[in-house]
């Protein structure tokens, strides 16, 4: 058969296993999707560490290439290093070129404006991490601003220093600072970015029958981000008014979340307090076996496990792929296939309530690949 002639997949997916443990969880989520009988067709892409040693970036062109030809990507996760010792582990001819690390998937949202970073968090029954039953919190986290902006110096050029003298007065507490001893990230939101993120909650909240969204900032202190993206949800709201909308400081939510999970709904936040809670509602509802990811744009979506790497693990099949396998479903729901995410879902869930099947961090002691063949048995 030449290429005129062969069947056209409905779905081209990329299919980027990175580094460590992403290999064993994805691997474990394709025998659930080969299940599905998904009319997809699946291609690897190249990211993670061993591209960034060999050709000094992890996320070479070639994968970004791919992504720009792709419904959807499955990513497994990626080792990070912070700048120095990452340099360190270059081949030598890369060594003393400046080629500075930065991470693949903050690049990917970035570069694909993936601006909604969706995670759901909910106890299904049955699963024995659960912290307390019934809890399902969806968090809404905007994806490509704020502190993960990249506008930060270290040290501080004198241009800088001289024009903030000028224009800020708390500045002044650092005048005496020496420049190299001096560091300053940048959190830089805009009001579109906001905008879009909060609306996003919101219409999620209408779409899926939720009540209430809660507003997570820091307006107190940091007024002029956090106190913009408060105004904006205010402003938002007004096009939601079925929809109830509450606001809470970043630091007093993760204490009401604890004592009430039951009292949140959906949760919408700017980009580095969404990832801190993202892990603290994780952890509440089975820990990072269960904190699933979708990372969405307009044109692409890229979908993934909250958790890292842990290369200690790496390919010994023993770690919980249900994180993976339900960023899997949300993958087919963005696709459209919103019955075969179901499905996904319930046989997902009918594995945790039977308990017969567990990985180690749910006390059992099945392998990545029994889970996953478990959850696949369940699809018929
Ligand atoms: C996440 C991760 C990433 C982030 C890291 C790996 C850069 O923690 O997806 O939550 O900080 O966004
Ligand atoms: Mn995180």
């Amino acid at each position: 058969m030449n290429e005129s002639t062969k069947q056209q997949s409905k779905y081209r997916i990329a299919w980027l296993p990175g580094d460590g443990i992403g290999v064993d969880v994805l691997d474990a989520t394709k025998i659930v999707l080969d299940k599905l009988i998904l009319n997809a067709e699946y291609i690897h892409g190249d990211i993670g560490w061993e591209f960034w040693c060999r050709e000094g970036d992890a996320l070479p062109e070639r994968t970004i290439e791919l992504l720009e030809n792709v419904d959807a990507a499955m990513f497994g996760a990626i080792t990070s290093k912070p700048v120095k010792a990452a340099e360190l582990e270059l081949v030598p001819e890369l060594q003393g070129n400046g080629l500075i690390y930065r991470s693949p998937i903050v690049r990917m949202r970035q570069i694909f404006d993936l601006y909604t970073c969706l995670r759901p968090c909910k106890a299904y029954a049955g699963n024995p991490l659960n912290y307390k039953e019934d809890i399902d919190l969806v968090i809404f986290r905007e994806n490509t601003e704020d502190l993960y902006s990249g506008v930060e110096f270290n040290p501080v050029p004198a241009e800088l220093a001289e024009v903030l003298t000028k224009l800020s007065k708390p500045f002044a507490a650092f005048k005496d600072v020496p420049l190299t001893e001096l560091s300053i990230s940048n959190k830089v939101i805009t009001h579109k970015g906001s905008e879009r993120i909060i609306r996003a909650a919101f219409e999620f909240a209408r779409t899926h029958g939720r009540k209430k969204v809660t507003v997570i900032h820091k307006a107190n202190v940091v007024r002029a981000t956090e106190g913009m993206f408060l105004d904006i949800a205010r402003e938002v709201h007004q096009d939601f008014p079925e929809i109830e909308m509450d606001d809470a400081n970043v630091d007093a939510i993760c204490m009401w979340l604890l004592k009430n999970p039951k009292n949140y709904d959906v949760l919408v936040a700017t980009n580095m307090f969404g990832d801190i809670i993202s892990d603290l509602a994780a952890q509440m509802v089975g820990g990072l076996g269960f904190g699933c990811s979708g990372n969405i744009g307009q044109k692409l979506a890229v979908f993934e496990p909250s958790h890292g790497s842990a290369p200690k693990y790496a390919g010994l099949y023993k770690v919980n792929p249900i994180a993976t396998v339900l960023s899997a479903k949300m993958m087919l729901d963005w696709l459209g296939e919103t019955e075969k995410g179901a499905a996904l879902e319930q046989a997902t869930a009918e594995v945790i309530k039977e308990g017969k099947v567990r990985t180690y961090d749910m006390g059992g002691s099945n392998s990545t690949f029994e889970m996953g063949e478990a959850i696949a048995a369940k699809l018929c």
